[in-house]
């Protein structure tokens, strides 16, 4: 895992300019919205990575108070500190480079406003960790404070020897195992864990090929430098592009919201009830 993701992680940074991942996380902030409407709060980001650069920490950076976020991979935690230079400089960010499974029974009750386990984290931690990572979260959280834990989705016919699979991003890159869920065992670790679940939602059909991620990188860098040699055409194309992302994304996040099993991404967000 440490090694698959240190080697992903300049990859990662496509996240900050590509604009299929672009969109797909504007999608993301708006569905998560509701959950960061307050203002000053204590987050703590489980599998931070590089720190969510990108329409996602646009959204949330200014409702939070204080940002504690924890990853096994130096390199991922490399790029979130350059990232975080600023607000770790004023004080108003750390980092932590630990097993977040090790790492959450090591923090106080009742002390975070938000947990979040972003873009699949916890699909990455072995399964039988996720009751007692999802009972930490509860304990660690205050009152009325939310979990938010997105998993790589699994339709519930899926035949079990296809439900673990092995992630390979980029050539080269060690592999790392993935595990994924179905909406009704999420509600049922989050209850089991005594949250209340707030919110299911299923995000990106198409997205979960690959194919369709590449051809959008692929075709951004061969616009941008036609672009850059002056291409006027190539502008208006750029922005075409750009529609068409939002555009896909829409529509799969619609389809996603009448059968939940569909969704690669499965959102749940749960409620620290008093
Ligand atoms: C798919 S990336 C998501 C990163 C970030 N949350 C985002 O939304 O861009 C998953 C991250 O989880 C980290 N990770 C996986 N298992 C972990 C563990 N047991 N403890 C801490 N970090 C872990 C990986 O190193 C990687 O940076």
């Amino acid at each position: 895992m440490r090694r698959h993701y240190n080697g992903v992680s300049r990859n990662h940074m496509v996240y900050h300019t590509n604009v299929y991942a672009v969109a797909e996380d504007r999608k993301y902030s708006e569905i998560l919205q509701p959950f960061f409407a307050e203002g000053r709060l204590n987050v703590l980001d489980i599998g931070c990575g590089h720190g969510l650069p990108g329409p996602l920490s646009n959204a949330f950076m200014p409702r939070i108070g204080h940002y504690t976020g924890v990853d096994l991979s130096s390199r991922m935690l490399a790029q979130a500190r350059r990232f975080l230079s600023k607000e770790i400089k004023g004080g108003k960010a750390e980092l932590h480079h630990a097993d977040l499974v090790e790492f959450l029974p090591t923090l106080a009750d009742d002390t975070y406003d938000r947990v979040t386990a972003i873009h699949g984290t916890l699909s990455l931690v072995d399964r039988s960790n996720i009751p007692k990572i999802i009972s930490q979260c509860h304990r660690i959280l205050r009152a009325n404070g939310y979990g938010v834990f997105d998993m790589i989705n699994r339709r519930p016919d899926m035949p079990r020897h296809i439900r673990n699979y092995e992630n390979r991003c980029i050539k080269g890159v060690p592999t790392t195992p993935v595990d994924t869920y179905t909406p009704q065992e999420m509600r049922r670790y989050l209850e089991d864990a005594s949250f209340e679940v707030e919110l299911m939602a299923g995000l990106n059909v198409i997205g979960a090929s690959k194919e369709v991620e590449d051809y959008f990188v692929r075709q951004q860098k061969v616009l941008e430098n036609k672009v850059k040699k002056g291409s006027k055409g190539a502008s208006e194309k750029l922005e075409r592009l750009r529609k068409r992302a939002e555009e896909i994304v829409n529509i799969d996040f619609e389809a996603c919201q009448d059968d939940l099993s569909v969704g690669h991404s499965l959102i749940a967000v749960g409620r620290k009830i008093t």
